[in-house]
């Protein structure tokens, strides 16, 4: 059994969709002594998701499940989430909008993270829509999910500035690295009491 500072680390389950950049930083993460959670999980919507290579090469046990008849989908989900004892979900590049009765089963124990300052550019083409109304700061948020998208309480969030030259994919990979070192510290602000 994994332990942090002699308690044992929350078994996490990480949700995603597409390259897991964010999964492969929080399974890192998760490794160093210091971390709070043990990931245990991966969960994939998408079969091609290249993030799945990561949950191979650090031997994490991971499912693909189809969302496209969310109900049937998420009750597989709950079921392996049951069976491996998961007690903290953390989205991360995860395409998918979970249904009000899985988050109400879950309440207070799913977070999420968005590459916008929330509650501004919630959704998709967050970069694009920040430069087209000439924003002066992007940035990141992570946050409790809530039945709302990208709606719930906002744990932690980094600020970036926005430059002229900066184009949607320039900006994207900047907030991408904010992010890598903000979910993290999201996390241990969340856990570093146990
Ligand atoms: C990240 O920008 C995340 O905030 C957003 O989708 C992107 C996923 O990137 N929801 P990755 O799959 O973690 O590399």
């Amino acid at each position: 059994m994994k332990k942090f500072y002699g308690f044992k680390k929350i078994k996490t389950a990480v949700f995603i969709s597409g390259k897991g950049s964010n999964l492969k930083n929080l399974i890192k993460f998760s490794l160093s002594k210091n971390s709070p959670i043990d990931i245990c999980l991966v969960i994939s919507s998408n079969p091609k998701a290249k993030g799945l290579n990561f949950a191979k090469k650090y031997n994490i046990e991971k499912k693909v499940i189809s969302l496209s008849k969310k109900k049937s989908g998420e009750n597989k989900i709950i079921q392996i989430l049951k069976k491996n004892n998961i007690k903290l979900i953390c989205l991360a590049g995860f395409m998918k909008i979970l249904s009000k009765d899985f988050i109400k089963k879950f309440n207070g124990k799913i977070l999420n993270i968005h590459p916008s300052l929330l509650p501004k550019y919630k959704g998709l083409n967050t970069h694009q829509r920040a430069i087209a109304n000439n924003e002066k700061y992007s940035g990141c948020t992570v946050h409790f999910v809530n039945s709302k998208l990208d709606s719930g309480k906002t744990i932690l969030q980094k600020r970036i500035r926005i430059n002229k030259l900066d184009t949607p994919s320039k900006l994207a990979k900047k907030v991408l690295k904010l992010e890598h070192a903000l979910y993290p510290k999201a996390i241990l602000s969340l856990y570093s009491n146990l």
